[in-house]
């Protein structure tokens, strides 16, 4: 069996290219565009790099970028401070915590301080509880798990009944992502670093979301045929065929695991741009949310 390539970068590219409409028909009738104020503490590289994505994304669709860059040494009051400032700016449509913080900082009471409506990341703690509890609706899906759905959605995996198995219990992807899946009916079963006889439990997935950001992990044997693979990983190894030394793989040994899944998400080309495309996609959506 050879799986059907899930293709991320096509869906995203349709979902931008709807927004960018949207956009362009709002300034054409005299409406100001979204704007996204991003928050980057410090000068880690890869943070860097998923923020610069970010405002590359929206200068596409003509969201309006409001860039704070902050050194290492941030206070907790001052980035609370320009939270609550952001909160009240009627400019700023949604308001992204680039995460992980330094060390000194309290993720958890700044994520809060985030108001609901502009919450774009939807990693406000009543945000994730509002996922977590039945008959309650979160403002807004976490990026990356909203964009993990939608691609299931769109490639027809049965989702109600199935066994879904997620590799990782992270905040941002492993824990949102389980809660989506049992909320649409799947048993779900989360797997991490202490978890006995991985293979076991993943061989028996209908759906399984790598999600733990170790190179190549998931290998063929332990994949049920005919499985949706969701390959939530970015890691760069060294490759010295190439010119840059490196190449980015996800979390799943994509040539040998393609031979026996159903179907699967490249990396990259999956997960990546998918995750950018709900963070537009939420963004529309606070701005709805302030016109109400
Ligand atoms: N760090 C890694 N992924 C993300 C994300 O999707 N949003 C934020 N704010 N930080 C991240």
């Amino acid at each position: 069996m050879t799986a059907t390539i899930i293709d991320g970068k096509s869906l995203s590219q349709s979902i931008r290219d709807d927004i960018k409409k949207q956009i362009a028909d709002r300034v054409a009738r005299g409406l100001n565009p979204p704007g996204l104020a991003t928050i980057l503490v410090g000068d880690d590289p890869a943070s860097q790099t998923y923020v610069r994505n970010k405002h590359r994304a929206c200068d596409d669709v003509g969201i309006r970028n409001i860039s704070h860059e902050l050194p290492e040494d941030t206070s907790q009051e001052e980035l609370d401070a320009l939270i609550k400032k952001l909160n009240d700016d009627p400019e700023v449509t949604g308001i992204l915590l680039q995460l992980p913080l330094p060390k000194h900082l309290d993720e958890e009471s700044l994520l809060a301080a985030i108001k609901l409506t502009k919450d774009v990341d939807g990693f406000n703690p009543i945000n994730i509880g509002r996922i977590a509890l039945r008959g309650l609706a979160p403002v807004f899906v976490p990026c990356t798990p909203a964009g993990i759905m939608k691609m299931l959605k769109e490639y027809q995996a049965p989702i109600q009944g199935a066994n879904a198995v997620v590799i990782g219990r992270s905040n941002i992807v492993g824990m949102p992502v389980s809660l989506l899946l049992t909320k649409e009916n799947a048993t779900v079963t989360i797997c991490h670093s202490k978890t006995r006889d991985l293979t076991s439990i993943t061989r028996n997935a209908d759906i399984l979301i790598a999600a733990i950001g170790k190179p190549e992990f998931v290998s063929a044997d332990m994949v049920k045929p005919g499985a949706y693979v969701i390959d939530v990983g970015i890691n760069s190894v060294d490759d010295p065929s190439r010119k840059s030394g490196y190449r980015l793989v996800g979390d799943v040994a994509f040539d040998e695991v393609a031979k026996v899944a159903g179907a699967i998400t490249p990396v990259p080309g999956g997960v990546g741009p998918m995750t950018i495309a709900m963070l537009l996609k939420n963004t529309m959506r606070a701005l709805e949310l302030a016109e109400k």
